[in-house]
């Protein structure tokens, strides 16, 4: 099988900010109590009037510049999200109508906060055992949309944004070398939205609180989960790659809680400064947070030709997943 790289990428942030001061306005919280629980200082929130959808056609445009293609070149689109535009179409679909992207094919992929790593896989599977060739991997949320701002529990970490990644056959001994996905589909209950599905329709049978369509967590639970298989994500692809976590360059972990991200760095014995952070600027963005960190890396000389990184993430489903990359 040929193997498939990561040929460009791109990110984008709405512009307004939410700090952690107008929050403690909100609800009963401390800036203090964030940083130190969280790592988190700010996110970004999309405007009423901006979707997941635009927010990737935004980030794409960094993705076609860096790889040198244009829209027509792109036969498939997959975007990670948890915050479609539409129950239908797909969100794919409408980024597609968006970009004129006319050639390709279109999935949404639901798997939360590992939703980009999902789309990866797919992408590499896709491109390497070559059914197609330039394939738009998104992963961006609109969590602004699903979070209830009177509950502090939820409030304090999520944000909004888009990352995206194109994928290619690879010419040279560069490319996507593993990846694993994992899902616990017994735990869903600890992360889930409950009202909108054919479950509880919203606005039926009575289902008329907005707050049912909001997220609702079990923090403290998922905490322990993300700290154990990100871990274990991470040891996986590096031992399909046939490498050592000394040979790791950059991980580039889901933006979730500073403290689960230094809690897989210590498993993997590797010092913070081979971690990329930013989650101080974005808090938790789910699926978009490792393809905006990746564009970060990249555009900010972290990356380099030959280095071996790992993408990592974890969220509702329960689901996670990591990816090894030879850059
Ligand atoms: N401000 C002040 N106090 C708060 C806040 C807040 N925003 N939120 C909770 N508290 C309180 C709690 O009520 C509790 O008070 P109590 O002891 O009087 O009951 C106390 O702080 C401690 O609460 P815990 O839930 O034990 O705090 P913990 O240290 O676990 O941190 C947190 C909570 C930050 C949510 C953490 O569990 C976490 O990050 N979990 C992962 C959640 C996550 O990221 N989910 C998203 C998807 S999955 C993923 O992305 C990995």
């Amino acid at each position: 099988m040929a193997k498939a790289k990561i040929i460009g990428t791109g990110a984008y942030a709405p512009e307004r900010i939410l700090t952690n001061q107008d929050l403690e306005r909100m609800v009963e919280t401390s800036d203090e109590w964030i940083r130190t629980r969280t790592g988190i200082v700010e996110r970004h929130i999309a405007r009423d009037d901006e979707d997941t959808s635009d927010m990737c056609v935004a980030a794409a445009a960094g993705a076609f510049e860096s790889a040198h293609l244009t829209p027509a070149d792109i036969d498939l689109i997959i975007v990670g999200t948890v915050t479609p535009d539409y129950r239908l179409p797909s969100t794919a679909c409408v980024i597609q109508q968006k970009l004129g992207a006319v050639n390709a094919a279109t999935m949404d992929v639901v798997a939360a906060c590992a939703g980009f790593l999902h789309g990866l896989s797919i992408a590499n599977a896709y491109v390497s055992g070559g059914l197609y060739r330039r394939v738009l991997v998104f992963g961006s949320e609109k969590l602004s949309s699903i979070t209830n701002y009177e509950d502090r529990n939820t409030c304090v970490l999520f944000g909004d944004g888009a990352g995206a990644a194109i994928v290619a056959p690879s010419d040279d001994d560069s490319g996507i070398i593993a990846t694993f996905l994992k899902s616990d589909g017994r735990l869903g209950d600890l992360l889930a939205i409950s009202a909108g599905g054919t479950h509880m329709p919203f606005g039926r049978n009575g289902n008329n609180d907005p707050k049912l369509t909001y997220i609702r967590m079990n923090g403290n639970e998922i905490f322990k989960h993300a700290v154990r298989q990100m871990g274990d994500a991470c040891m996986k692809v590096i031992e399909m790659g046939g490498i050592t976590p000394e040979q790791v360059s950059l991980l580039i972990p889901h933006q979730a809680n500073m403290r689960i991200i230094k809690a897989t760095a210590e498993r993997l014995k590797l010092p913070m400064e081979k971690v990329f952070l930013n989650i101080e600027r974005y808090g938790n963005t789910s699926s978009a947070s490792v393809p905006i960190a990746l564009d970060e890396a990249v555009r900010a000389g972290k990356v380099k030709k030959g280095d071996y990184i790992i993408g990592v993430a974890f969220g509702g489903g329960l689901t996670w997943g990591a990816a090894l990359i030879r850059w």
